[in-house]
């Protein structure tokens, strides 16, 4: 008889939290600018798609940020101390995870917060092979607003948020700070956060790592139309429209766009939305940072960054983040 991982395990949910997402996707057509949340990526095909973007040699950032991981791993961990409670923001990234784990100093708990309870069951699943002795806790939530923290069996020395992927990158500037508050009190008391924050660079570099020229992120970014048409019943045709990824120097950020090759009708649950050629749907940003651009957003949410790990190239950081200290 095969065991119910979860049961082990012991998993929260925190359902309330999860905001409808029919309205959503509604509300977000009906703007004069049309978006969709990047948080609609991430079906199956989706997560598939951006394991393979991961591997393209023009998308730099988590090769680069998996390199700074083992390069600075002991002195991350030391930093870090005996005894952490590991709570990890958004689950897709075991690989890092595993470097940071295998490195701590007998961690009170693993606790994964995700949205998907599928990607919890993977994550947790695929941790508690390898790290048989850690309790791993994982909670079901929308982490953008507080959630409860589960009690690990072992009383954590310090709470530590790792938040890798530079994931923050896709709330812009006031959700950005908000979020990292809400980090700032899952940390509690002498807590801290581990980020992974990609940097601002060559607007050529930036621009071929989101239109790579094998067409991956093309096939990610038309995904979720897919995906809504499956999900949320729209006709969307995939066939008339196009990705392209433009860097705004301004805004330091990548926007990721659908564009409409002519003017269409789409529908989606009784409602109907006109498209005018070459009208594109927002689907994503990703805003990167200078270290003294972070640094400021950082201090303005409770934290000071005590130290940031950088690769040769300054192309992306891991930054070590404490509660700010009192000063007077
Ligand atoms: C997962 C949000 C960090 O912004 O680089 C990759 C997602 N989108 N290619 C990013 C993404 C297109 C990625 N993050």
């Amino acid at each position: 008889m095969s065991s119910n991982p979860l049961q082990t395990v012991g998993l929260t949910e925190q359902h309330d939290s999860i905001i409808d997402e029919s309205a959503e996707i509604l509300m977000g057509l009906s703007c004069p600018q049309k978006m969709l949340s990047p948080k609609f990526f991430y079906d199956q095909t989706g997560s598939r798609l951006f394991d393979e973007i991961c591997k393209l040699p023009e998308y730099y950032p988590t090769r680069t940020e998996l390199g700074i991981m083992e390069t600075h791993v002991s002195e991350i961990a030391r930093r870090i101390g005996p005894h952490a409670s590991l709570i990890e923001f958004g689950s897709g990234s075991s690989l890092k995870t595993r470097t940071l784990l295998e490195h701590l100093d007998r961690p009170a708990a693993y606790v994964p917060v995700d949205i998907s309870k599928e990607h919890l069951v993977s994550a947790a699943n695929s941790l508690k092979t390898d790290f048989p002795q850690l309790e791993i806790l994982p909670v079901v939530a929308d982490f953008t607003h507080p959630f409860p923290l589960p009690d690990p069996k072992i009383t954590p020395l310090r709470n530590l948020v790792y938040f890798p992927g530079s994931t923050i990158g896709n709330f812009d500037t006031e959700a950005a700070l908000e979020l990292l508050s809400v980090m700032y009190q899952e940390a509690g008391e002498d807590g801290a956060l581990l980020i992974g924050v990609d940097l601002k660079k060559d607007t050529a570099i930036l621009e071929k790592a989101y239109n790579d020229s094998a067409g991956v992120t093309a096939a990610f970014n038309l995904n979720m139309l897919e995906r809504i048409n499956r999900e949320f019943g729209a006709n969307f045709d995939l066939t008339q429209f196009e990705h392209i990824a433009v860097y705004d120097a301004e805004l330091g950020r990548i926007e990721m766009r659908l564009v409409s090759k002519r003017e269409q009708r789409v529908r989606l649950q009784g409602h109907d939305f006109d498209f005018i050629q070459g009208e594109h749907i927002v689907t994503e940003h990703s805003h990167k940072y200078t270290l003294e651009e972070f640094r400021e957003m950082a201090l303005l949410s409770g934290f000071q960054v005590d130290k940031v790990w950088t690769d040769p190239a300054s192309l992306f950081s891991v930054q070590y983040c404490s509660r700010r200290k009192q000063q007077n």
